[in-house]
């Protein structure tokens, strides 16, 4: 069966973007990174995506309003042949109209056991809770923001030392494994029956 071809979004490090990379070389995985757009230039995962050889699209939303850069990003995106979007690290709220377009066929990845700690500081806010376990989510996008049904979600232990850096450190190693794994169910599972 032919792979399906995601566009990824990113904002900066692009860690969770080069494991799903990592993830498509596998020769059984179902999906190939096509494109990786960011909506900052200057964005490190960028180069990264450029020496594996995918093809990338960045420009800075300053200046724009959200609807008018989200199209851009759609047209973008739609001209990669892109038929799945998958948000990582991608730090900016989508435009309601961006994420019709896309719905069903947008994914995110989010550090925390949703529905647990939506938004920001999520370990911070895990710690001083007092949780014993942090965690990572992978969900559909949704209009509402970290609420769409999630797809998978890995559990991380909280250790007595632990700090907002130390847990998200730990938390991200999660995040490649789960992101890559969940991302391959949910085109398996979206993939039109023959
Ligand atoms: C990750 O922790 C992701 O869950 C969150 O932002 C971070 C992005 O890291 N939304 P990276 O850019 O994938 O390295």
């Amino acid at each position: 069966m032919a792979k399906a071809r995601i566009a990824v979004l990113i904002s900066g490090r692009g860690s969770n973007m080069a494991a799903l990379v990592y993830a498509a070389k596998q020769p059984d995985c179902p999906y190939e990174i096509i494109l990786v757009a960011a909506n900052d230039p200057e964005a490190a995962g960028l180069q990264f995506a450029t020496a594996e050889g995918i093809a990338t699209f960045a420009h800075s939303h300053k200046g724009m309003k959200r609807a008018e850069f989200d199209a851009l990003l759609d047209a973008e995106i739609r001209r990669s042949g892109a038929e799945f979007v998958a948000l990582a690290g991608y730090m900016r709220l989508l435009s309601p109209e961006f994420v019709g377009k896309w719905e069903g066929r947008m994914v995110n990845i989010h550090p925390s056991l949703l529905p647990k700690y939506k938004g920001l500081d999520t370990h911070a806010r895990a710690l001083a809770a007092g949780d014993r376990f942090a965690g990572c989510s992978v969900h559909v996008v949704t209009a509402e923001l970290d609420d769409g049904p999630v797809l998978a979600q890995t559990e991380v232990a909280i250790m007595p030392d632990d700090t907002p850096d130390s847990l998200a450190a730990r938390v991200l190693i999660a995040e490649h494994q789960t992101y890559s794994r969940a991302l391959a169910d949910f085109v398996r599972a979206s993939a039109p029956k023959a």
